[in-house]
């Protein structure tokens, strides 16, 4: 097999795209990045700094004023967000970032700048990268491209199941909701909207376990190193 081997995982939110993509980087011994931390990182930044999703200019100049760190876990295999010297992996999902992540995302300067990271991360690498461009914008040339689906209702069950497991009640008619919300806005943007790539393998997780999902992505791996 291709020694810098490259998996593209698309899709809407909670479609198990994290989840999925680290099973496979794991099997593969390939670096997984998680693409939504880092535009959730500049949402952590801009709920901390006061800066708006609509300021364009003071998202970018939090980028150039506090350098964030992407650092790889040698052990894991993935990436964890550093600033200041501080591990904020952990707060990238909370409701204040989820809930100004989409809307920032649009701005092509925002993009732009976490685009190049994300190709420089591939450089010398073997990647499994998730996200919603990472098909059409980021990876065009991936070798293997998943648009991984599930129906709204199963999506909205699993985040709520995973907010049950950390000890929070929320109701799955409000998670269903945001979620809709959120991939409408990431699905009509005009730049690096959520679609699958033309040469993407659909899939669709609804009612299949973890292990199937990722035991079929593996297939199409050794399938395009014949
Ligand atoms: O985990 P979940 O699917 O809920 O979201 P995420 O992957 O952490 O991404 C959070 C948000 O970042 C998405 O709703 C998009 O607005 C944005 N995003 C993006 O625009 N492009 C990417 N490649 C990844 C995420
Ligand atoms: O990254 P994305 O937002 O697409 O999804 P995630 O953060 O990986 O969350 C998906 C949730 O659904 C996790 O709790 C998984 O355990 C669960 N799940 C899955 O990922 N795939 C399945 N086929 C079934 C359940």
């Amino acid at each position: 097999m291709e020694e810098h081997i490259s998996i593209a995982v698309d899709g809407p939110a909670g479609a198990g795209k994290s989840t999925v993509a680290r099973a496979v980087a794991k099997r593969l011994g390939l670096l997984y990045v998680d693409t939504g931390a880092m535009y959730r990182t500049v949402a952590w930044l801009a709920v901390r700094f006061g800066v708006k999703a609509t300021d364009e200019n003071g998202l970018v100049r939090l980028l150039d004023e506090y350098p964030v760190e992407f650092r790889r876990d040698a052990t894991e295999g993935t990436l964890a967000v550093f600033f200041q010297g501080r591990d904020i992996t952990p707060e990238l999902r909370s409701p204040d970032v989820s809930a100004i992540v989409s809307p920032l995302s649009v701005h092509p300067r925002v993009r732009e700048r976490l685009t190049s990271i994300q190709r420089d991360l591939r450089k010398n690498t073997g990647v499994v990268m998730d996200g919603r461009d990472i098909g059409t914008v980021v990876m065009p040339d991936a070798d293997v491209k998943v648009f991984l689906t599930a129906s709204l209702n199963e999506r909205a069950r699993r985040r709520a199941e995973e907010f049950a497991l950390k000890g929070h009640t929320v109701e799955e008619s409000e998670i269903r909701d945001s979620m809709a919300e959120r991939d409408e806005r990431d699905s009509s943007r005009d730049i690096a909207p959520l679609r699958p790539a033309m040469d993407a393998h659909i899939l669709d997780s609804t009612g299949k376990s973890i292990d199937e999902v990722v035991a079929q992505i593996l297939n199409w791996v050794r399938e395009c190193a014949k």
